[in-house]
């Protein structure tokens, strides 16, 4: 994917925060966090390639068909909602469909991976993803928002954690959710995951140069996210907010 095209002539203007990482790593967690804080909108980057992943599933499209699926991405008939419950993420509906628990199974984020490594999926979720940059200002949650989608993002943060740790965190979530999952298989998909994310030719798992790295296996979220505050009100006192 071309990284200039992608991030330029888009509100260029308006404030981004990258958080990439792996899965597990408390991304979405902390994203929403800082949102609440900062009254920037959500761009979940992943629940887009879980939606393709789900559409192709629909679809009986092979999760390799690369011009297929990149058509399924373009045309993503997709909407977030305003949750009911109030404090809970968007509601996610595709083709009118609420799926926002569909698409957080642990085949989910497998079958996304398939599909996240293919170079035209990727282009066609890039430019749709480069749309979420509105005011005040963008929280971007994924694996390639500080390497190829923003570039040009005033924060980078990349966490980590170990794959034990992450793996218990998915665990917990999923339970929590009623959705039937073993430690051990979760730990094993994360494994396989990472390694599908880290590896790939297009927009590989990694952190960007410019990428302030969080290892988060023995913190709170609320410790790395007083972390994040630190040094966003570093960036904001330096003017980086006010340069982009
Ligand atoms: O973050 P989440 O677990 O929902 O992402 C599901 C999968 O989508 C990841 O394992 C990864 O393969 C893919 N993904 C990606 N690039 C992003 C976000 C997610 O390749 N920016």
């Amino acid at each position: 994917m071309n990284a200039e095209k992608t991030d330029s002539g888009n509100n260029h203007d308006v404030p981004v925060i990258a958080i990439d990482g792996p899965s597990g790593s408390g991304k979405g967690a902390i994203t929403e966090r800082l949102a609440g804080m900062t009254g920037f909108h959500i761009l979940d980057s992943g629940a887009l390639y879980r939606l393709v992943g789900y559409a192709a599933r629909l679809d009986s499209v092979a999760l390799d068909a690369e011009t297929s699926l990149a058509r399924l991405a373009r045309d993503l008939d997709v909407a977030f909602l305003p949750n009911s419950e109030a404090g809970q993420p968007l509601s996610i509906c595709l083709r009118g469909e609420d799926v926002t628990w569909a698409i957080r199974t642990d085949q989910a984020g497998v079958d996304a991976s398939k599909v996240a490594r293919l170079e035209a999926v990727r282009q066609a979720l890039g430019e749709l993803q480069v749309r979420f940059r509105k005011p005040p200002g963008l929280i971007a949650d994924g694996r390639d928002m500080g390497t190829v989608v923003f570039p040009s993002a005033n924060l980078k943060i990349f966490l980590t954690a170990s794959v034990e740790a992450r793996a218990e965190r998915r665990y917990k979530q999923l339970k929590d959710k009623d959705i039937d999952v073993s430690l051990p298989a979760l730990l094993e998909s994360i494994q396989e995951r990472d390694a599908r994310d880290t590896e790939r030719a297009v927009a590989p798992l990694k952190p960007a140069a410019d990428a302030i790295v969080i290892d988060s296996t023995s913190l709170s979220i609320e410790e790395v996210v007083t972390q994040i505050v630190t040094r966003l009100k570093k960036e904001i006192d330096t003017g980086v907010f006010q340069q982009n």
